[in-house]
């Protein structure tokens, strides 16, 4: 038989017909020799009824066999049920089945196919072809896929070309680890997955492509969190001869196009821009999450005039203030506080209450005479409990950052339903790295420094390192709710700025040119300005689908150590396999 339409799709129009339905048992109940079952489908349930009044031994027997997960077929007609079951869409009609087919057996199933199911993840990935059948990971899926197909259609309507890049490509250094794949024809060389198309993409602006995008598969071999996987999806462009305002614009079209069709959401254009340095000052994020206030006050000045040495001492004294909260916070609780000041870089934590108007705390005797300006600094209030890192810029920054966060989430801060996008702009070109001992690409190694800056670039390369500080990058993040949602810049496209940016990484002029050199060569073949940007997809459909880890919004993910449970991806492999990639590996698997 052929089937009629999908079980969620049942309705009025069906009344009184003869259907066939074809899916998975999600229910069986036996009540007084009636059984009834749940079938599910992708669009949702159906009632069936099987009536022992109605139908032969045979059938009923087969009926009271089935249990969860058996594939079947069933023929019946759709009758109005006395008591609609308003709790599903087609709860009005049941089907009273005349014709079951088994189409297949099911053994138990290792968790119950349900939404809102207490399972552990690695359960759930190890049977992950299961976890998807339950219908909030089906309805996450479907997400993702029309925010996929909005994006599709605004790109195409805006003129960009869908260009397929490759994804044996070569190994160049961008920020993260590589994966790597062997060549079996060139002994002792190594593809490498792409980071991202980066350098690709800007070929096909020196092709004269003018918009490219692609929505493409991203390969990093970092440190796994709830927003990182090894392999991921950008949503990545490429742009022509447009500034970065005029970028910014197509992306902000873009968003508002998929806020509208996807979550049915109007945002307002243009979106908010946030210097780098405000984000950091106020927000001690370069991602802050706007949802809620509690901003870090510079309390340098004021601090300073005290005599307490960890103040007087430190170059910056920064402050947040939890407003109403200082009842909340016992001394124990505050030493978790401190804890996490801690992990974020700070050396100590320092706090004062203002209760009955009076100050106390583990720094209040210190802070007697400027307690007044510092009331009013902060604005005081009673039952407020304030916060002090004092540190370099840096590490109270990203300490109170932490802190800001790690409250509003603790005491539900944070209104859920809001989408606050936000552009930070006016990004440094280099960070430093305390784990490298040098600078390093804020971004990445083809981003345009500003034309004010570049001089400090230019003046010295690599040798002296305190003016790289001072250079500024055509560099724009795009943020949601606190994350990067995507990132992106106007490109260098001159041999000359590209290779002083490549000596102030401190590549040498060999290096340079083996790793770089043909995108340096393709700059000598007139190669127009250009910019774009790309958009973490998997980040974007877990914002919207309201999750906190994306491998929810991924078919397949990987889990924490970056294996697949359920294939047991990465695995071993045979010795011709490894004897044909010229492969000889330290025998530690065992
Ligand atoms: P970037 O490295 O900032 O820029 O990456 C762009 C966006 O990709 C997402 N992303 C990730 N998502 C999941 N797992 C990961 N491991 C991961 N890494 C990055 C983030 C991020 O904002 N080529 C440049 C873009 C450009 O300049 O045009 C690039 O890759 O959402
Ligand atoms: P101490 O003099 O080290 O005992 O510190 C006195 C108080 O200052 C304690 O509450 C510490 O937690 C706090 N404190 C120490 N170092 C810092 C710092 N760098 N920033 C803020 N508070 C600190």
């Amino acid at each position: 038989m052929k089937r009629t339409c999908y079980a969620g799709q049942v309705n009025e129009q069906h009344v009184g017909q003869e259907i066939t339905l074809k899916g998975w048992v999600d229910r069986r109940r036996d009540l007084g020799g009636l059984i009834f079952i749940d079938l599910r489908d992708r669009e949702g349930l159906m009632q069936i009824t099987f009536n022992p009044e109605d139908l032969s031994d045979e059938i009923m027997a087969q009926a009271e066999k089935l249990r969860a997960e058996f594939v079947i077929e069933v023929t019946g007609k759709i009758a109005v049920k006395d008591v609609a079951n308003e709790k599903i869409a087609t709860g009005k009609w049941e089907l009273k089945a005349s014709e079951l087919t088994v189409l297949a057996a099911s053994q138990t199933p290792p968790f119950e196919i349900k939404d809102g199911v207490e399972v552990s993840d690695e359960l759930r990935l190890r049977y992950r072809y299961l976890d998807l059948r339950r219908p909030e990971m089906l309805a996450n899926m479907r997400m993702r896929h029309a925010i996929t197909r909005n994006v599709r259609s605004f790109l195409d309507e805006a003129g960009f070309i869908d260009t397929e890049t490759p994804m044996l490509a070569k190994s160049t250094p961008e920020g993260a680890r590589d994966y790597l794949v062997p060549s079996r024809v060139n002994e002792g060389h190594f593809y490498a997955l792409p980071q991202s198309p980066q350098i690709t993409k800007q070929l096909l602006m020196g092709s004269g492509f003018d918009r490219y995008y692609q929505i493409v598969k991203c390969f990093r071999d970092e440190d796994l969190r709830g927003d990182r996987q090894p392999e991921f999806t950008q949503i990545d462009l490429e742009t022509s001869f447009l500034d970065e305002e005029e970028i910014q614009e197509i992306v902000e079209g873009l968003l508002q196009n998929v806020m509208k069709n996807v979550k049915g959401i109007d945002i307002s254009l243009p979106l908010t821009r946030m210097a780098y340095d405000d984000a950091m000052n106020f927000y001690g994020s370069d991602k802050p999450d706007t949802r809620f206030e509690m901003r870090l006050s510079d309390m340098t000045e004021l601090a300073h005039k005290t005599d307490f040495k960890v103040f007087t001492e430190a170059p910056v004294v920064k402050a947040i203030v939890a407003k109403n909260l200082a009842s909340n916070y016992s001394r124990k609780e505050i030493d978790k506080l401190t804890e996490l000041a801690k992990q974020n870089g700070a050396h100590g934590l320092a706090w004062v209450k203002l209760e009955n108007g009076e100050l106390s705390g583990s720094v209040a005797k210190f802070l007697t005479e400027i307690s007044d300006e510092l009331r009013l600094e902060l604005k005081l209030e009673d039952n407020d409990l304030v916060l002090f890192v004092a540190d370099t810029l840096g590490n109270a920054n990203s300490a109170l950052g932490a802190l800001r966060l790690h409250i509003a989430k603790a005491h539900d801060l944070i209104d859920q339903s809001l989408f606050n996008f936000l552009w930070i702009v006016d990004w440094p070109l280099f960070e430093w790295s305390e784990e490298e001992g040098r600078y390093m690409s804020a971004h990445h190694p083809f981003t345009l420094p500003t034309e004010e800056t570049v001089g400090y670039l230019l003046a010295d390369g690599r040798s002296e390192d305190s003016d790289l500080q001072k250079v500024r990058a055509h560099a724009y993040d795009i943020v949601l709710n606190g994350y990067e949602l995507g990132g992106g810049s106007l490109r260098i496209n001159t041999r000359e700025l590209q290779e002083q940016m490549l000596t102030a990484l401190g590549f040498s002029q060999e290096e340079a040119e083996e790793q770089f050199g043909f995108l340096l060569e393709a700059f000598d073949f007139g190669f127009p300005p250009h910019g774009g940007l790309a958009i973490g997809l998997d980040r974007f459909a877990m914002l919207l689908a309201g999750k906190d880890n994306i491998r929810e919004v991924i078919a397949f993910p990987k889990n924490k150590r970056a294996i697949d449970p359920l294939t047991e991806a990465p695995s071993p492999v045979t010795q011709k396999q490894l004897d044909e990639l010229h492969i000889n590996t330290i025998d530690t698997i065992k």
